[in-house]
């Protein structure tokens, strides 16, 4: 890699050792794909930040940082953490677990990390322009950034975007690269599908959509809108069933406003049809359980927006939770806090609802909770819950996931 005299000097030492660490990580990374350089990030987004996904090892290597006077060099925002930390008693987290996700907290906070907790950061809290570089973990919101918003980023792993915060940089390779962004997979959508496309068709297209790409630039057309949580949905569970980091909607996202412009004028690898049938088997599919007495329902993956908190209110107002059903809703602070302006999270609480704030069903400890059946109208959701909660998952709408909560069945 060509590297500028003050990335060799980084790398000699010159600017600390936790510099130099990261530097030597990142430059070996770009190394291994073909970089020609280094380039400069904006921000960063991390996700080693929970303590399920940093354990004691994540606690180590923090503490080791911090002695050595680690500090981001970019605006940088966290992932959820494992617990709410207002309230993670009330969510039954063992007090123990519950201090380890504490002392990470704190130590990320002694590198100059904002404590946002969320996978949304985009909403308000790091907000990247079209062509700008970063370096973000977070499946949901790497595909969400570089697709709907034009940004531009790899899939980081845990730890090399704490590397790429601490020089604020990264190896240009990947999906730095304009001419790597260009659609590789076609997939059309019929005009019947098109013309009855719904909430519940965006995350089910999204699943579809990952098993087919993996990890190609799958380009959709025949799509005639879509709306901000929509693709959050789609994005979320394309980047879960697959390692989809970028998409692209024909006349929707902005690197995409013709096929043409899509593809960067190459062919397509492969064109696939999608319509009704195909998209209600995969919404059929993304169930694993059947129907029954339900224990949990779950909504707000990838963390709920405002415009959703509002329409859980409206959708649970004068309606009461079954008794036996635990209905949680995933949201961060920010969120949080218009929306209890609003009063949208007392109309959900008076219901018998809870927020449970800067994490969520994936990240936090439930074993306490024995969830056996889980509602859900995210397609995230519907792919880890079976393994994170241990639950069987029943994906439907939104309407439908908050039915479940009232009937206690499905
Ligand atoms: Fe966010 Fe958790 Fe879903 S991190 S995308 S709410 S699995």
């Amino acid at each position: 890699m060509d590297l500028t005299d003050e990335e060799k000097r980084t790398l000699q030492g010159e600017f600390g050792e936790a510099e130099r660490i990261a530097m030597r990580v990142l430059t070996r990374l770009g190394e291994v794909n073909g970089a020609d350089r280094m380039i400069p990030v904006v921000s960063a987004h991390l996700v080693a930040c929970s303590y399920q996904i940093a354990g004691e090892a994540g606690i180590e290597i923090y503490t080791q940082l911090v002695e050595k006077g680690a500090r981001v060099k970019v605006p940088t925002t966290l992932d959820p953490g494992s617990i709410d930390f207002n309230k993670w008693e009330q969510f039954r987290t063992p007090p123990d677990y519950a201090q380890r996700q504490m002392l990470i907290a704190e130590l990320l906070k002694k590198m100059g990390v904002l404590p946002t907790w969320t996978c949304t950061p985009y909403y308000l809290l790091n907000i990247p322009h079209f062509g700008e570089d970063v370096a973000w973990s977070e499946s949901s919101a790497v595909a969400f950034i570089n697709s709907v918003v034009g940004s531009r980023t790899n899939r980081m792993s845990a730890y090399v975007d704490l590397c790429a915060a601490l020089v604020g940089k990264v190896p240009r390779f990947g999906l730095h690269v304009p001419e790597n962004r260009g659609g590789e997979i076609l997939i059309e959508i019929t005009p019947d599908l098109a013309e009855k496309f719904d909430d519940i068709h965006f995350p089910a297209l999204g699943y579809l959509m990952g098993e087919i790409a993996e990890d190609k630039v799958p380009v959709i057309s025949g799509l005639r809108s879509a709306g901000f949580d929509q693709l959050k949905f789609l994005s979320a569970a394309a980047a879960s069933t697959g390692s989809v980091a970028l998409y692209h909607i024909v006349g929707l996202t902005p690197e995409a406003q013709t096929l043409e412009m899509a593809f960067r004028q190459r062919k397509p690898i492969r064109n696939i049809i999608v319509g009704a049938k195909e998209i209600e088997e995969t919404i059929d599919r993304m169930s694993t359980f059947r129907g029954g007495k339900v224990d949990a329902v779950a909504v707000g993956c990838p963390h709920a927006s405002v415009v959703q908190m509002q329409k859980y209110a409206q959708l649970l107002k004068d309606r009461r939770v079954s008794g036996g059903v635990q209905f949680w809703v995933c949201t961060n602070e920010i969120v949080e806090a218009i929306s209890r302006k609003m009063g949208y999270c007392q109309e959900i609480e008076k219901a018998g609802g809870k927020i449970l704030v800067g994490t969520c069903h994936n990240d936090c400890p439930l074993g306490a909770w024995q969830f056996r059946s889980l509602v859900t109208d995210s397609g995230k959701f519907a792919y880890y819950t079976p393994t994170t909660v241990g639950s069987q998952c029943f994906f439907t709408s939104l309407s439908r996931c908050v039915q479940a909560a009232i009937d206690g069945k499905i």
